[in-house]
C-alpha cells in the first residue's frame, strides 16, 4: 500500500461519507438553519434569498454545500466574476463543527474555482472571529484590507454645507429599476462582485431594497441600493462617479438622509474600505462614526490545468494532489 498521500491525516470523521456539491432545492432549509445558527459571524439572509440563489442556477453565484449521509453539514456561498471569487459566506452545522470539514469545504471550492480559470478568491471576516481568520490564514490566505462601517443616525448628518443645484434624485424598488451600467467606484471591494448579480437574485426573491441614483444635469453622481431594518438603514452598495468623488459622495448622503429616511432617528450604515481614505474622512465630516471593521482576506490560487467534474470527490482528490506536487 502506498503510504505517501497524505490525504487521511484527520480522521475525526469517516472521509467517505463526506460529499462536496451544489446545493439542491431540497437542502435550502438546512442551509437556512445553519445560517441562523452562525449569525453573530455573517451578514443576514433569509431563507427565500438562499432559495432564490439555488433556483437561479447562476454561473456567478452559487452555494456549494457539504454533506454527510445526504444531511448538510455546512455551505459556501461564492460569486465569480471573471478570474476572481468573493466568498459571501460560510458556515459548517455548529455539531460538525471542529472536525475538518469547514476547511475541506473550502478546499473543494478553491479547487472548483481554480478549475474554472479563477486565480484570486478574496473573503471578508468580522474582527471577532478568530476561528475563521485562523483558519483561513492556515490555509494561505492574507489580510489585504481593511472594511471600517460607518454609522450616523439620519439627524446628526451635516448636510448644510452642501450647495445642492441641478439635483435629479431617482428612487425606485431594485426589481424594477437596474443601475446604470456606468463604471464607477464602490465604496468596498465586495460590491463590486455583488451588486450585478442581486440584482437578478432581487427580481426572483421575496426580498426588497431600495435602487437610488443621482444625477447632476445628466452627469450620474452616485448610486446606492439600500435596504431597511426596523429603525436602521443599511447601504448595501454605495458607488459613486470617478470625477471628484467625495463631492459625489456629500449629494447621495444627502439624498440618503432627504429622501430615502423619513425618521431623524433612523441609523444609516455604510461599509467602506479602509484604503479609501478620502471617502471615509468625507463621511467622518459628515457626522458618521466608526463603529466596527472587518478584515478582507486574499488568497492566489494555483492555476490548475484538468477540469472538475463538479460532485465528483475523486476528482477533487485527484486535483488536491495534483496541487500539491505544484509546490
Ligand atoms: C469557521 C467555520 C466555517 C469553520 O468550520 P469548522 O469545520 O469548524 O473548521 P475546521 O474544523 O475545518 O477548522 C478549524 C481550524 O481553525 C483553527 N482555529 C480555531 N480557532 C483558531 C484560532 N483562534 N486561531 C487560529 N486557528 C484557529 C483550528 O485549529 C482548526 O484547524 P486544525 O484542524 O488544524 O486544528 C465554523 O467554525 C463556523 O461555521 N463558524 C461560524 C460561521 C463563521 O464564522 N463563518 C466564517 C465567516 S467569515
Amino acid at each position: 500500500m502506498d503510504s505517501s498521500e497524505s490525504q487521511d491525516e484527520s480522521s475525526h470523521h469517516n472521509k467517505d461519507l463526506l460529499l462536496f456539491r451544489r446545493a439542491r432545492l431540497r437542502d435550502v432549509d438546512s442551509i437556512a438553519k445553519i445560517y441562523s445558527s452562525s449569525i453573530e459571524y455573517l451578514d443576514p439572509e433569509s431563507r427565500d434569498w438562499i432559495e432564490s440563489i439555488v433556483k437561479k442556477k447562476s454561473r456567478r453565484l452559487r452555494i456549494y454545500v457539504a454533506s454527510i449521509e445526504d444531511e448538510v453539514a455546512g455551505f459556501i456561498i461564492v460569486y465569480k466574476k471573471r478570474d476572481k471569487a468573493y466568498i459571501d459566506a460560510f458556515a459548517v452545522d455548529p455539531r460538525f463543527r471542529g472536525r475538518g470539514i469547514g476547511q475541506e469545504l473550502l478546499n473543494y471550492v478553491e479547487t472548483v474555482l481554480a478549475s474554472e480559470g479563477v486565480e484570486k478568491v478574496y473573503l471578508s471576516v468580522k474582527n471577532h472571529n478568530n476561528k475563521a481568520l485562523g483558519l483561513y490564514i492556515k490555509n494561505g490566505y492574507r489580510i489585504t484590507n481593511v472594511v471600517l462601517i460607518l454609522r450616523s443616525l439620519s439627524r446628526d448628518i451635516e448636510t448644510d454645507i452642501l450647495k445642492v443645484d441641478n439635483i435629479t434624485i431617482r428612487l425606485d424598488n431594485i426589481k424594477r429599476y437596474s443601475f446604470p451600467r456606468t463604471k464607477l467606484l464602490d465604496t468596498t471591494m465586495w460590491s463590486n462582485f455583488t451588486w450585478d448579480v442581486d440584482e437578478y437574485i432581487y427580481r426572483v426573491s421575496k426580498e426588497d431594497a431600495i435602487a437610488l441614483a443621482v444625477y447632476k444635469g445628466r452627469r450620474l453622481l452616485g448610486v446606492a441600493r439600500i435596504f431597511f431594518e426596523q429603525n436602521e438603514v443599511f447601504v448595501e452598495r454605495l458607488a459613486l462617479s470617478f470625477y471628484r468623488p467625495t463631492e459625489s459622495l456629500k449629494i447621495v448622503v444627502y439624498a440618503l438622509k432627504t429622501r430615502v429616511v423619513s425618521q431623524p432617528t433612523t441609523a444609516i450604515t455604510i461599509p467602506v474600505d479602509s484604503s479609501k481614505s478620502a471617502l471615509l474622512r468625507t463621511l467622518i465630516q459628515l457626522g458618521f462614526k466608526v463603529i466596527d471593521s472587518e478584515y478582507i482576506l486574499q488568497k492566489e490560487l494555483i492555476k490548475l490545468r484538468y477540469g472538475v467534474d463538479q460532485g465528483n470527490v475523486a476528482n477533487v482528490q485527484h486535483l488536491h494532489a495534483v496541487k500539491n506536487t505544484e509546490f
